[in-house]
């Protein structure tokens, strides 16, 4: 056995690659993998996240859907800070490492039982996953919350999906997205197993493009951990395979109204507002369904949190975009939680570090003034 899905609390088997979580416990499913990194595996000839094709055996044994996603480019920002143009990504975002693993793996099973996929994003999610659907010709329905608006709404409707607005609170999207119906497949991004481990890719590209090492440091934007999670998977696969010495300090970064991440890592009591009004307006899971499994791992990976304000990813969205990086506010959040750990003694000038900037400027509603 290549790989196996397992509950990450029972450790029980789903019979089917479709479940999205545990058939016995309702927790968590995580994709155990029994292979190593190697990096004579690599299509080398391949400059998309499907260079890492062996590396993802579920997908490997069908038919892969893809826009040429992911080997998103590394740049040099500073002296040591490199960014991680994931706004670069076919649809403008990260998210469709997630959606080409798990269209890929999934798209026959779904299309051999005449269904359709659900998803609850009114985000890059919901963008990223409506615009795999249609690659791989399948319908999508998207359920939203009812005061959707804005670039990302627009693009989950260009790409055809369905939508469905739900009236009530985030919770209630995810419900109805979920609720059995005949033909509907739920793989929402936040649940579906196969989405995250598509973040492993992210982890195998910082290692190639460093030169067969990693950075001292890695800083994520955190909201409901699908990427933190990922990203974590990726370097402990490399670790395991002993493609390297020793992890990144993995750094998640949140914003002061949305950080229950931060505040559990750190011991400290968490009080969500009661509407979320932040700039970075992606990051928005109050209650994320991963919280403990964020928590546990980036204990035993020693990473570090930190948490920032408006003042302060404004202003690092900013300094980026005069720099000539157009980013969402949402993905400023990462050199905002850079910076503020640069003047502490978290970290030194010298350590090298990459920012993983995650969607594209063009997704924003901030006006500029
Ligand atoms: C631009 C952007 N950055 C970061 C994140 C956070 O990712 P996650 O929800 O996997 O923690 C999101 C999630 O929607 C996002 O859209
Ligand atoms: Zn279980």
């Amino acid at each position: 056995m290549k790989y196996e899905i397992r509950c990450s609390v029972c450790n029980k088997s789903p019979s089917s690659l479709l479940a999205f979580k545990c058939p016995s416990c309702g927790e968590p499913l995580d994709v155990k993998l029994d292979f190593n990194f190697e990096p004579d595996k690599i299509r080398t000839g391949n400059y998309s996240l499907w260079r890492y094709e062996q590396f993802f055996p579920y997908a490997q044994e069908r038919k892969i859907i893809t826009l040429s996603e992911g080997w998103t480019p590394l740049v040099r920002f500073s002296d040591n800070v490199y960014v991680k143009l994931e706004s670069a990504n076919p649809t403008g975002s990260f998210k469709d490492r997630g959606s080409t693993v798990l269209v890929s793996a999934l798209h026959e099973l779904i299309k051999e039982a005449e269904g359709y996929i659900s998803e609850d994003s009114s985000g890059n999610a919901g963008a990223s996953m409506a615009a795999y659907a249609a690659r791989a010709g399948l319908n999508a329905r998207i359920y939203v919350p009812e005061s959707v608006a804005g670039p990302k709404f627009n693009q989950i409707q260009f790409y055809g999906a369905q939508v469905t607005k739900v009236s009530g609170g985030r919770a209630r999207v995810a419900e109805e997205a979920q609720k059995a119906e005949r033909r509907k497949f739920y793989v929402g991004h936040i649940l579906h197993p196969l989405f995250r481990d598509g973040m492993r890719s992210l982890a195998y590209e910082l290692f190639e493009q460093f030169g067969w090492s990693v950075p001292e440091r890695v800083y994520l934007p955190v909201s409901a951990g699908t990427l933190l999670l990922g990203v974590i998977s990726g370097f402990k696969h490399l670790l395991d395979s002993q493609g390297i010495d020793a992890l990144p300090k993995i750094v998640a970064c949140q914003t002061r109204q949305v950080s229950p991440l931060y505040h559990l890592f750190k011991g400290l009591k968490y009080d969500p507002p009661e509407t979320v009004s932040s700039v970075a307006d992606a990051l928005v899971s109050v209650k994320p369904p991963l919280l403990d499994m964020m928590v546990k791992r980036l204990k035993e990976v020693k990473g570090d949190a930190v948490m920032v304000g408006e003042d302060e990813i404004m202003e690092a969205f900013l300094e980026l975009a005069r720099s000539g990086f157009f980013v969402e506010p949402s993905s400023a959040v990462a050199y905002a939680g850079y910076k503020k750990q640069l003047g502490t003694n978290a970290l030194s000038k010298q350590d090298k570090v990459a920012i993983v900037l995650t969607g594209s400027g063009l997704k924003t509603t901030v006006k500029p003034v």
